[in-house]
């Protein structure tokens, strides 16, 4: 089959990581007789220094006309200090969610065997954690109207929701712990916020079309405790925007390393792929990042075009790299011979091609 890739490295590390899932890819597309027509487009930081504009409008096209998004990482620290800055490279990323409606963030959060040391959790608390969030992507705070005064001393954001924004990634979720461990968490702030009260209205009556489906219901900062408590209480968690992007970080610590950790973000019509890590600016041109994040999102994107034999194909790859220890520096350690970042993919890539052969 042929499938069109719109590629966005982005900004920092971005670039780096997505080479190496452009590897794994390329490796699949061998073995397995795909074409996986890349098409390369700007957004953020970059697409800013070259063209003013964090998401320019060749970007959308191309992604619009694309099967999917390979996206890097997206930011850079000079924006960070000057708040004052009216145009950011995130603004590209919100964009290009709302432009493709993007609407419903999975992010998925396992405990690695072999990563589990890296955790600062103890192995007890964290082995056998597997959650699965949906967070809701183009609406809530994010997106509403936002306006600091012109004496600068106050300033808003309004965060709204409807009934339709809530219910279609609801359903996604309830859908998703069908396939799991039939339990759904509603995160939320309904002991104050009125949105909360909304979303917690909806999720209720929709949970009675799931009546093999047990629906808990958890406030925000309660949550974020019980997360590292007891993770593995978790199945679906469901959530806002700005809730989920705080819970999603938060989880990611439970891996062992955040530089595993793909998320989709999936529209009707579209679904970009990312590693849930940022920028990485320390790390930026030195070939250290892990790219095993990057590379997993690319599994994730054949899952998503019902390649699962060939996803399987990448996600041994990872495993075997991190069995054999053959890892940057996040996992491995400074001081202990990390392999480097383009190394990382190497493997990956002769892992995938010669597995048939070897049959490991
Ligand atoms: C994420 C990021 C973004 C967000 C930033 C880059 C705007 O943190 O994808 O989770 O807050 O949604």
């Amino acid at each position: 089959m042929k499938y069109t890739i719109a590629v966005i490295p982005g900004d920092g590390i971005g670039p780096e990581v997505t080479n190496q899932a452009k590897k794994a890819l390329d490796a699949v597309a061998e073995v397995y007789d795909h074409i996986f027509l890349y098409k390369e487009a700007q957004m953020g930081s970059c697409a800013i220094d070259a063209t003013g504009n964090p998401l320019p409008e060749k970007t959308i096209e191309i992604c619009k006309n694309a099967d999917a998004i390979l996206f890097g990482a997206i930011g850079d620290p000079k924006y960070d200090n000057d708040p004052s800055l009216r145009i950011r490279p995130e603004q590209g990323l919100l964009r290009l969610r709302k432009e493709l409606d993007l609407f419903s963030n999975i992010n998925p959060v396992k405990a690695y065997d072999q990563l589990i040391k890296n955790s600062p959790l103890r192995r007890e608390i964290i082995k056998g954690t597997d959650i699965l969030i949906f967070r809701e992507l183009t609406a809530g705070i994010y997106f509403g109207k936002k306006e600091t005064s012109k004496d600068g001393k106050s300033a808003y954001d309004v965060c709204s929701y409807t009934v339709d924004e809530i219910s279609r990634i609801a359903h996604l979720a309830f859908k998703a712990s069908q396939s799991r461990r039939n339990k759904v968490t509603l995160i939320d702030k309904s002991n104050v916020l009125e949105t909360s009260k909304l979303w917690r209205k909806t999720v209720t009556e929709i949970a009675k079309q799931y009546k093999n489906v047990e629906l808990e219901h958890m406030y925000a900062d309660n949550a974020a405790m019980k997360l590292i408590l007891n993770p593995k209480k978790f199945d679906v968690i469901l959530t806002e925007n700005f809730i989920g992007d705080i819970i999603s970080d938060e989880a990611s610590v439970i891996s062992g390393s955040i530089g595993l950790l793909a998320s989709s973000s999936i529209g009707e019509d579209n679904a970009l792929f990312a590693p849930v890590h940022g920028t990485f600016p320390e790390a930026t041109g030195k070939d250290i990042a892990n790219p095993l994040a990057s590379i997993l999102s690319a599994a994730m994107m054949l899952e998503h075009f019902g390649l699962e034999e060939e996803a399987d194909a990448i996600k041994r790859a990872v495993e075997k790299s991190l069995d054999l220890n053959i890892s940057t520096q996040d996992i491995k350690g400074k001081n202990k011979y990390p392999a480097a970042t383009s190394k990382v993919g190497d493997f990956i890539s002769d892992y995938i091609l010669n597995q048939e052969d070897s049959n490991i």
